[in-house]
């Protein structure tokens, strides 16, 4: 047998839910949380998460080698990465992603494989109607997490996307299909001249709300309700973003939201489509094509692509000129200019 050839590598790919999971309980508990107030010691976090005897030391060492955590002698105390993203009272915190993938996508993921084989969703509408979002929707406590992790998943995309486009030659944006309102407060905090709003379902119009008060901005940054599905014409502004909308959709879907943005834009204006874009070989990005698979697990006929696909639609509706620009991770921005 060839001495390089070692099965080490696969077994970890195998078994690397292991320490997924492991993660995704303690933010579900909020370990870091408690410890960004101060170190801890192994009794008091205990104690203070009813964890057994049996788990506290393996579940709290696992964290450690995962650089979650430090530890010195039996106290513990958040890394510097855990305590600026996974502190839910930060406003960096990016668990509200983890906590929507621990309460929902783990156990929806574990259906991959009837997924696989029938094309179906396997998440709150299996075996339900064409809208993901309408069964999703039906539990206010489903709406607002699932809100909040998009806030988790776009907050810094959104704060790249203030540095990484020419704002200063727009006054007026708004995110289509906006969620809580992270890119477009991240846009308005970024540029003061801009006004900003978020078009949603209306059962998102409070979450929103609440998040732009949070963040001061009431003044500037509005919410317009609606259905783009059903609306005839989308809001008009300078700039649209859809921010992970097109990939939510089959592409016939797709093709109608990037021909009504088109048509909502003046001359000259912009869309920005941002997605976690798949490299347009299919060989690398694999969170990219990861995010496709779960687009099958949540909606009847969604998919991610590739920029160049992107690309290549908005030319068909009729953009004049296309570019494709990363953001960050495995975020990128399709730019179409009118
Ligand atoms: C995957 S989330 C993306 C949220 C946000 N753009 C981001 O990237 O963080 C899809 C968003 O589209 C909204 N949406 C779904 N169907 C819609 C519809 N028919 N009309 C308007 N918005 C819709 C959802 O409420 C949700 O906020």
């Amino acid at each position: 047998m060839d001495q390089e050839l070692n099965p080490q590598g696969i077994l970890e790919l195998g078994l690397s839910f292991w320490a997924s999971k492991a993660f995704l309980s303690s933010v579900e508990l909020g370990i870091y949380t408690s410890l960004a107030a101060g170190p801890k010691s192994r009794a008091e976090l205990a104690t203070e998460f009813g964890l057994h005897p049996r788990s506290a030391v393996d579940f709290l060492d696992v964290l450690v080698a995962l650089s979650l955590l430090d530890r010195e002698g039996d106290v513990y105390s958040n890394t510097v990465l855990a305590d600026t993203f996974l502190d839910r009272n930060k406003p960096s915190y990016v668990g509200g992603m983890l906590e929507m993938a621990n309460a929902r996508l783990f156990g929806f993921w574990n259906n991959l494989t009837e997924a696989l084989k029938t094309g179906e969703p396997q998440n709150e509408s299996k075996g339900g109607g064409p809208d993901p979002f309408a069964a999703m929707y039906a539990d206010p406590e489903n709406l607002r997490r699932f809100l909040k992790a998009m806030t988790g998943i776009s907050t810094a995309s959104g704060t790249a996307m203030a540095e990484a486009f020419p704002w200063k030659d727009y006054t007026s944006v708004i995110d289509i299909g906006c969620a809580e309102g992270a890119v477009p407060v991240a846009l308005a905090k970024a540029h003061p001249h801009l006004t900003a709003s978020g078009y949603d379902l209306p059962p998102v119009g409070p979450v929103f709300t609440e998040f732009v008060a949070e963040h001061g901005l009431s003044d500037r940054v509005t919410f317009q309700p609606g259905n783009f599905l059903e609306d005839a014409a989308l809001p008009s502004a300078d700039v649209l973003v859809m921010g992970h909308i097109l990939h939510d959709w089959p592409f016939e879907t797709k093709f109608e939201l990037l021909q009504k943005a088109y048509e909502a834009l003046p001359d000259g204006g912009a869309l920005i489509v941002y997605e976690a874009l798949i490299d347009d070989d299919r060989r690398t990005n694999v969170f990219g094509l990861l995010m496709s698979l779960n687009m099958l697990i949540e909606t009847p006929g969604g998919f991610d692509f590739t920029g160049a696909d992107c690309q290549g639609w908005m030319s068909i509706v009729g953009f004049s000129e296309t570019r494709v620009q990363h953001l960050l991770g495995p975020d990128y921005m399709v730019i179409g200019i009118k």
